[in-house]
C-alpha cells in the first residue's frame, strides 16, 4: 500500500516537471548560430556533379566561417550566467514556483548544476574558430574537390582566395586549403588577396551605416514582435520554468539562448543544460526574432541592402564574363574562393534575389501562413559554414538534355541547388544570369555610400509596400 502511494506520488511529481534538455526530436534551428549539420540534415552527396553535355569551367564560392568562440563583447555577459545558475538552483531548493506545472525538471537542474564556464575560453581567444569549426571547413574543402575533380585540381595557380586578414579568416583559409590540397597546403604558395572593400563593403559605407545599421527603424519590427503577447508570454513561461517570481528581462533570456546555441554548435552531440530553458515553441519565436532583425538589417526590409550586397555579385559576374569569352587559352584563376561574414552572405543573397518573400516579414504577423512558411529563414540560410557557390558550365548542344545555350550557371547554397526564378534546379542560362545581374554589377560603385541620402525609414517601408503591391499585380497578370 505505502509502495503504491509512493509510486503515485512519484508519478504526480514527474508529471509536474518538464524535461527539455533531452528530447527525441529536438528543435535545432538556431538562426545564425545553427550548426551546419543541423541546417543541412541529410549530408549532400559528394559524388561528381554532372550536368549532361556540359563541362564545369569556372568555380566561384563564398563561405561563412565555421563555429567560433563568443566575441569579446559577448564574453562577460555569458560568463555571468554562472550567477543566474546559482539563482535558479536556489529557486528550486526554495520551492519558488508560481506554477509547479511549468517548472524545470530535476535532471535538467542537475545538468545545469554541473555547468561552468570553460576557463580556456577567455578574451585572448574571443571570436576564434573552434576545433569543430576548423574541421567542418576542412571537410567542405574536400567535398568541393570531390564534386568538381576536373576543375578543382591540385595546381594551386588555378585558385585565388580572397579574405580579410584576421585570425578567423586566416584559419578558415588554412582549413579549407588543407581539405583541398591535403598536407601539402602549408608548403604551397597559394594565390590570395585581402580586399576588404569587396568582402565587407558595409564597413566603408556611411550612408548604409546611418540609414540601416544605426537607424532605429531597422529594428522597429523586431521591437513590435518583442512587445507582442506571443513574445511576452514566452518570457513569462521561461521565467516560471526557472522558478522566478517575476518575468526576467528579455536580455537575460537572450543570453541563455546565446549560450544554448553556441553549445549546440560547438558540440552537436552534447546536451546543453541552457537549452532546457526552452520549449520548441519558444525556440521558434526566438528564431523568428532573429529573422526579423536580419531581414531589415541585411535583407529585403531595407532597399540599400541590395545596393551594398552587389560587390560580390559583381565579382562573380566579372569572373564568369572572363571565362565565357570564347578564347582558346584557359583563363586563370579557375576557382575564386572567398571567406566573409554572415552579414555579407545575407547581403549577397539579397542582391541575388534569393529567399524573397512576397509579403514582408513584420512584427505582428507571426502566426500568419506567410510567416510560418517564410523563405527568409536564417537557420537554413546562414548556419555556421554557410556557403554560396556558382559554377559556370560550357555545354555542347545535347538532344537528351535541355540546355538552350552554350553557357550555363549552376547556383548552390549550402551545397544544394538554390531556388531561383526561371532556372532549373539551380541551373540558369548564362543570358538570364546576365539579364538579371549585369546592371546591378555595372552600377556597383558604392557612390551612394558617401552621398547624403534622403532616404528615410518611411521610404524604406513604402518601398517594401510598393514592391509587394507590384509583385501582387504582376502575379495576377
Ligand atoms: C587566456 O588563457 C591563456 C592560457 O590558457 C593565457 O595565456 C592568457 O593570458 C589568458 N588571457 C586572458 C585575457 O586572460
Ligand atoms: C534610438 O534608440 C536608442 C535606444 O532606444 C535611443 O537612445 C536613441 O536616442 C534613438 N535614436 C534616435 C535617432 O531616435
Ligand atoms: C505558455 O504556457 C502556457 C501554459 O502551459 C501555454 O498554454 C502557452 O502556449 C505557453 N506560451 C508559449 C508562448 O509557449
Amino acid at each position: 500500500m505505502s509502495g503504491l502511494v509512493f509510486l503515485l506520488a512519484l508519478g504526480l511529481a514527474s508529471a509536474q516537471e518538464i524535461c527539455l534538455s533531452v528530447q527525441d526530436d529536438p528543435y535545432l534551428f538556431f538562426g545564425t548560430k545553427t550548426a551546419y549539420i543541423f541546417a543541412n540534415k541529410d549530408n549532400p552527396s559528394t559524388r561528381v556533379h554532372e550536368v549532361p553535355g556540359c563541362q564545369p569551367i569556372a568555380f566561384w564560392l563564398l563561405n561563412r566561417h565555421g563555429t567560433h568562440n563568443p566575441e569579446a563583447n559577448e564574453m562577460p555577459e555569458l560568463q555571468r550566467l554562472a550567477d543566474l545558475k546559482r539563482n535558479i538552483l536556489t529557486n528550486y531548493k526554495n520551492g519558488n514556483f508560481r506554477d509547479t506545472n511549468q517548472r524545470i525538471c530535476q535532471s535538467d537542474l542537475n545538468l545545469l548544476e554541473r555547468w561552468e564556464w570553460n576557463e580556456r575560453i577567455n578574451l585572448t581567444f574571443a571570436g576564434d574558430l573552434t576545433v569543430d569549426g576548423y574541421m567542418t571547413t576542412q571537410q567542405l574543402g574536400q567535398a568541393w574537390k570531390q564534386r568538381f575533380p576536373g576543375l578543382l585540381t591540385p595546381n594551386q595557380h588555378n585558385y585565388l582566395f580572397k579574405f580579410v586578414n584576421d585570425q578567423r579568416s586566416s584559419n578558415a583559409f588554412k582549413a579549407f586549403t588543407e581539405g583541398l590540397f591535403g598536407s601539402d597546403a602549408d608548403s604551397l604558395d597559394i594565390p590570395k588577396e585581402n580586399d576588404e572593400k569587396l568582402l565587407r563593403p558595409y564597413k566603408f559605407c556611411p550612408a548604409w551605416t546611418k540609414e540601416v545599421e544605426e537607424n532605429n527603424d531597422t529594428v522597429s519590427q523586431l521591437a513590435i514582435f518583442e512587445s507582442k503577447r506571443e513574445y511576452q508570454e514566452m518570457i513569462s513561461n521561461i521565467s516560471l520554468r526557472l522558478g522566478f517570481n517575476y518575468d526576467v528581462q528579455k536580455e537575460v533570456i537572450q543570453r541563455i539562448y546565446q549560450m544554448c546555441r553556441y553549445n549546440k554548435a560547438w558540440d552537436v552531440v552534447k546536451v546543453s543544460p541552457w537549452c532546457a530553458a526552452f520549449t520548441r515553441e519558444d525556440l521558434k519565436r526566438l528564431e523568428y526574432a532573429e529573422d526579423l532583425e536580419t531581414y531589415y538589417k541585411y535583407g529585403y526590409g531595407s532597399p540599400l541592402n541590395k545596393d551594398i550586397g552587389c560587390t560580390l555579385v559583381k565579382d562573380m559576374m566579372n569572373f564568369f564574363e572572363k571565362h565565357s569569352a570564347d578564347v582558346d587559352t584557359p583563363q586563370q584563376p579557375r576557382a575564386l574562393i572567398h571567406f566573409s561574414s554572415a552579414a555579407m552572405l545575407l547581403l549577397t543573397l539579397t542582391a541575388l534575389g534569393a529567399h524573397q518573400d512576397i509579403v514582408p516579414l513584420t512584427g505582428d504577423n507571426y502566426h500568419s501562413t506567410n510567416v510560418q512558411a517564410r523563405k527568409w529563414t536564417t537557420s537554413t540560410m546562414m548556419p555556421f559554414n554557410a556557403n554560396i557557390a556558382a559554377v559556370l558550365y560550357k555545354c555542347t548542344q545535347n538532344g537528351k538534355f535541355q540546355v538552350n545555350e552554350p553557357y550555363q550557371v549552376l547556383f548552390l547554397e549550402n551545397e544544394r541547388p538554390m531556388y531561383l526564378d526561371k532556372c532549373r534546379v539551380g541551373l540558369c542560362d548564362w543570358s538570364l544570369v546576365k539579364h538579371r545581374y549585369q546592371e546591378l554589377a555595372n552600377k556597383c560603385d558604392l557612390q551612394f555610400c558617401n552621398s547624403a541620402t534622403k532616404l528615410n525609414s518611411f521610404t524604406a517601408i513604402s518601398f517594401a509596400a510598393i514592391a509587394y503591391i507590384f509583385r501582387y499585380i504582376t502575379m495576377r497578370i
